[in-house]
């Protein structure tokens, strides 16, 4: 039997109701239980028939890339639960159960996208370019799994600035903001329009959190955090951005109206926002 074992709920300490992390749990109860197999994709079928060959490979490359990200986090969030978890901060390990439950509906519904409008898509790795392997195959896991070994306020902070400033906070935001508008300008996909305007309420919380613990970090633990958050988020950029670019490279015209430059001007402010809200202000 563990005689230091303390369970803080009934120590008297209860839980801090006011903090980020529980005001997203709240949040996270009211927006994120959506049902994957409550979306109705029927309309999107007919609409898939109507597409030319090149449009739907041009969304199929997209999506594919979406799902890949989104299994990808799904299976590498659990070391950083784990690591929050040790440390006692239960607010924190109460919302990210709700993290790790939206992440594996957001698998659950774009395979259900390719599984019943695509029907037969092949392989989708082919949409897989390098700037994909080096964040999906290298960064994000390598990140994310040192964490089982390494608790340091530096890991962790490396862990956050993959996961939750490059892959969400540029890649998913940028492509679901852009996915999303894009469908509704050409009105077409309304099951995978509401999908996609779920999906971007998740990751906004997703965001938050991953804001909250990195400024958490660099207020506990000062410049030296800091100067690992910004070098991280600096060399995974141009991958990011990369990835952009290889996408609109493979095709001579972008369905639905896609804009590279607009692309690329919503990750840039979108990563710069969050960049001066964790930097310390001196
Ligand atoms: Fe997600
Ligand atoms: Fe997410």
């Amino acid at each position: 039997m563990d005689d230091t074992r303390q369970f803080r709920t009934i120590e008297g300490e209860g839980l801090d109701w006011d903090s980020l992390p529980m005001r997203l749990w709240s949040k996270g109860k009211k927006l994120g239980t959506w049902n994957p197999e409550s979306i109705d994709f029927s309309q999107d079928v007919e609409d898939w028939r109507e597409m030319s060959e090149m449009d739907r490979e041009a969304l199929m490359h997209v999506t594919a890339q979406f799902l890949g990200g989104e299994e990808s986090v799904t299976e590498d969030l659990v070391p950083l639960i784990v690591a929050i978890s040790d440390e006692g901060r239960l607010e924190e390990e109460m919302y990210l159960t709700s993290f790790l439950f939206e992440e594996a509906k957001h698998v659950e519904v774009f395979c259900r996208f390719f599984d019943e409008v695509v029907d037969e898509p092949g392989d989708l790795t082919r949409f897989h370019d390098d700037h994909y392997e080096t964040i999906f195959h290298e960064a994000l896991p390598s990140a994310m799994h040192r964490l089982r070994d390494d608790r340091s306020p530096e890991a962790q902070a490396e862990a956050s600035a993959t996961y939750n400033m490059i892959v969400e906070g540029v890649l998913a935001e940028t492509g679901y903001h852009a996915y999303f508008e894009a469908l509704q300008d050409a009105e077409v996909m309304p099951g995978l329009r509401e999908v996609t305007r779920l999906l971007k309420q998740d990751e906004s919380r997703h965001m938050a959190y991953g804001v909250h613990l990195l400024s958490r970090l660099v207020d506990e633990h000062g410049e030296p955090i800091w100067t690992g958050i910004d070098e991280r988020m600096n060399t995974l950029l141009p991958h990011a951005l990369g990835m952009i670019e290889h996408l609109f490279d493979s095709y001579e015209t972008m369905p639905l109206g896609l804009d590279k430059d607009a692309f690329i001007d919503y990750a840039t402010s979108q990563f710069q926002k969050r960049y001066e809200r964790i930097r310390p202000t001196r």
